[in-house]
This record gives structure tokens, C-alpha cells and sequence, in this order.
């Protein structure tokens, strides 16, 4: 069974069939990210978009373990110049199958800058099919209607940002999950900092009031298995 680990803010590692999958690797400076993240092992490493916190700690992990970076064509060209050997560009509405299952890239409203001002792309959020489960990271995006058709297939998860001021809040993510029709909404992007402080029960009771959708509120380094 595939299962997502929470690594604090949007960071997940994702396990299937012993390789490790790591979804915006953000550890350095992320205050939430528990104790032994940074030794994780990746074969694979898949970014929704340029920003620090997502981006984080993508070349410096993939120099180390030979890890291949999946992302938008601008991204890992920007990754390749830093050095990262092992790159698949994708970009958004491309998929690829990959040896741990399929990854493709959907629209997100956003930005996409890196720290030092270069290009980044258009952000995206990542639709994974892995091990007959079908997976959403909407990763740093305002709740838009189109939802509804990367719900169409059918989702076993959805990992939501709540956090407000840069990303949706609790009640657009609440309208977000009533589009994508989920079975369980994984809540992130909240409580890093200050600014993006959100209380996880309360969107949990504004979700399962209102939609079918159950919401799993994890704790950094919990581990949610794909039913
Ligand atoms: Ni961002
Ligand atoms: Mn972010």
C-alpha cells in the first residue's frame, strides 16, 4: 500500500513499493519538518513550482542521492544548472508513467519566481496515480471551477492549501474539495509562520458538514496510508 508522509507546510514523501517519492522538498527552514527528514533517500523528486518553499531543498537533495527531478521544463533547467544530473521536464496538462506510477501536471493559479528572481514557469498542482490510487497535490493555488474535471476521474486524496494570504483559506479550500469530490482532503500550507496560522479541525468541521469528502488533519512526520 502507498502511503504520504507529512513533512510540515506542502512537504510529502510519498512511499510505494520501497522507492521514495518527495513532493516540494522543503526542509531547510522549514519549522515543521521532523526530525530525520533530511536523511530521506529519494529516488524521485516532483516540484509544483519555483517558490523557496516548495523548490526548498530539491538540488542539494538530488546531488546527494541521484534523484530525479519532475517538473515544469523551466524548473529543471534551472535545476540542471545547479548541478542536478538526473531531470524529466514535464509541463502542465503532460503526463509521464514513471516506474512508480504516473505523475501530471495541472494548472495552478499562482507565481512561480525563484528566490533569486529567475523564471520559474507556470506553477502546477500534480495529479499521481499510484498503485491503482488516484492522487491530488493542488500545490499553491487559488480554488478555481476547473477543479471539477481533475475530480472527473475520481480521487482517493487531495492535499489542499489552507493557509490563506498566499493560497486559498479554509473556505475556499472547503469549495475546492466540494469540486474535486475526494475521498479524504489532507489539509497544508498552514501554521509555518504566522501569517498563514489556521485552525485544521475547524476546516475539517467546514468540510465534512458540507461535503461527502473526510479531512485527515496530520501532524508533521504522520503517515497516512492510501486505501
Ligand atoms: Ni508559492
Ligand atoms: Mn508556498
Amino acid at each position: 500500500m502507498a502511503t504520504l508522509t507529512f513533512l510540515g507546510h506542502a512537504t510529502w514523501a510519498l512511499e510505494t513499493k520501497g522507492t521514495t517519492v518527495l513532493i516540494d522538498p522543503f526542509l531547510t527552514g522549514n519549522t515543521q519538518a521532523p526530525p530525520g527528514a533530511a536523511e530521506l533517500r529519494p529516488a524521485f523528486i516532483i516540484v509544483t513550482h519555483a517558490h523557496g518553499d516548495h523548490y526548498g531543498d530539491t538540488a542539494e537533495l538530488a546531488k546527494r542521492t541521484g534523484a530525479t527531478v519532475i517538473a515544469n521544463f523551466e524548473i529543471v533547467n534551472y535545476a540542471q544548472k545547479q548541478g542536478v544530473a538526473n531531470v524529466h521536464a514535464l509541463h502542465i496538462g503532460g503526463g509521464h508513467t514513471f516506474p512508480f506510477g504516473r505523475v501530471k501536471l495541472t494548472p495552478a493559479f499562482h507565481g512561480s519566481a525563484f528566490p533569486d528572481g529567475a523564471y520559474g514557469g507556470m506553477p502546477a498542482g500534480i495529479l499521481l496515480e499510484v498503485e491503482g490510487k488516484r492522487v491530488y497535490d493542488a500545490g499553491d493555488t487559488a480554488v478555481f471551477s476547473d477543479m471539477r474535471l481533475i475530480g472527473e476521474g475520481g480521487l482517493d486524496v487531495a492535499m489542499l492549501p489552507i493557509g490563506d494570504n498566499f493560497t486559498m483559506g479554509p473556505e475556499d479550500a472547503a469549495l475546492a474539495a466540494k469540486f474535486l469530490g475526494a475521498r479524504t482532503i489532507l489539509p497544508q500550507h498552514y501554521n509555518t509562520w504566522p501569517l498563514i496560522a489556521q485552525d485544521p479541525q475547524a476546516f475539517k468541521r467546514r468540510v465534512e458538514s458540507s461535503t461527502e469528502s473526510r479531512v485527515q488533519v496530520l501532524k508533521p512526520g504522520d503517515t497516512f496510508e492510501i486505501r
